[in-house]
């Protein structure tokens, strides 16, 4: 094994190292952009479509007009951040009365959330859904938000957004599939058994703080690979992932391959 050899090899990693790097850049910015749709101020025409899609698939448990039944609790006043947190979740339209509301796949398209959080939001006011800019981590303090993070959250869902049991039965979900929008509203509207944290108890600074913790987190390689946790609904995004992946692979191979050729040839 000669030093050039190695140096070579050295030299090959790296090239793979940089192109996984970029495949990362590409990728983030691909979901990135996935999040930045913009919520416009609702339209007339969107609330009444919002109201036909609430009838429908919501009154059965909240009723007609969102005032509540003894199964399911009244939405008026609770805001457009309560609803959009809920259904981009898939949390709502719950199957039934009484099931585990877990994260899910939304049952409802983007522009029917946007409708029906915008009809609910015409009954009354309440905590308002975030603007992009206002869940935006840039120039954020991540340190801060790690040891507020370990104050009022860890308790619940560990120390690094893991999740973990709670008392009766219950459990505080695993953080690693959150947007940054979501983890805004949940703060704001305390979903089932986690507290309201609102803008006084933890200032709007200080949620983005926390934020870029949560979602720093998982930009730092685990010993275990990847973190598929962050990928969540955009298809297309991981697919193009990982067929680049695959491509990295596979090139990777070849360079290899190619410089066991030309040690042969060398010595
Ligand atoms: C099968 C019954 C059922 C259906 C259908 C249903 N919900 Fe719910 N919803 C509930 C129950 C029960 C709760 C309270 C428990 C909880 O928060 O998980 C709830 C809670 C909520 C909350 C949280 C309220 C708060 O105080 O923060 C919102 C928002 C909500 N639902 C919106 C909707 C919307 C919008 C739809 C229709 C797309 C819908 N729900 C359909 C049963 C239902
Ligand atoms: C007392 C326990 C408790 C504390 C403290 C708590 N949470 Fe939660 N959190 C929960 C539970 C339980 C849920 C699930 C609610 C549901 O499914 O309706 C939840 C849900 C969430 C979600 C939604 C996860 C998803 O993607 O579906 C986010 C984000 C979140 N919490 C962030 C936070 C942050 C940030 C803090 C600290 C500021 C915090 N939580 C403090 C119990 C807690």
């Amino acid at each position: 094994m000669s030093f050039t050899w190695r140096r070579r090899r050295a030299a090959s990693y790296f090239v793979v190292l940089l192109g996984l790097v970029l495949v990362g850049a590409v990728y983030a910015t691909i979901t990135g952009s996935a999040e930045a749709a913009t919520p416009s101020a609702p339209s007339s025409a969107q609330i009444a479509k919002g109201r036909q899609i609430f009838q429908q698939t919501c009154s059965s448990c909240h009723g007609l007009q969102a005032q509540g039944t003894a199964v399911a609790p009244s939405l008026i006043g609770v805001g457009s951040a309560a609803v959009d947190f809920q259904v981009s979740t898939g949390r709502m339209p719950a199957k039934e009365p009484g099931a585990e509301n877990d994260r899910k796949p939304p049952a409802l398209t983007k522009e029917e959330q946007r409708a029906v959080t915008a009809y609910v939001a015409s009954l009354a006011g309440g905590p308002a859904m975030p603007t992009p800019a206002e869940v935006s981590t840039a120039g954020a303090n991540t340190g801060l938000g790690q040891q507020l993070f370990t104050a009022d959250c860890a308790q619940c869902h560990n120390f690094d957004g893991a999740g973990g049991a709670l008392t009766q039965g219950k459990s505080a979900p695993a953080l690693t599939e959150s947007t940054p929008t979501q983890m805004y509203e949940a703060m704001l509207t305390g979903p089932e058994a986690m507290p309201v944290f609102n803008n006084t108890t933890i200032t709007p600074q200080e949620k983005r703080d926390i934020i870029s913790f949560v979602t720093g987190t998982r930009a730092e390689p685990n010993p275990g690979g990847f973190s598929l946790g962050r990928v969540g609904p955009v298809t297309e995004g991981l697919v193009a992932f990982l067929g680049l992946l695959l491509f990295m692979v596979l090139a990777s191979m070849w360079i290899t391959a190619k410089h066991r050729k030309t040690e042969t040839t060398d010595e």
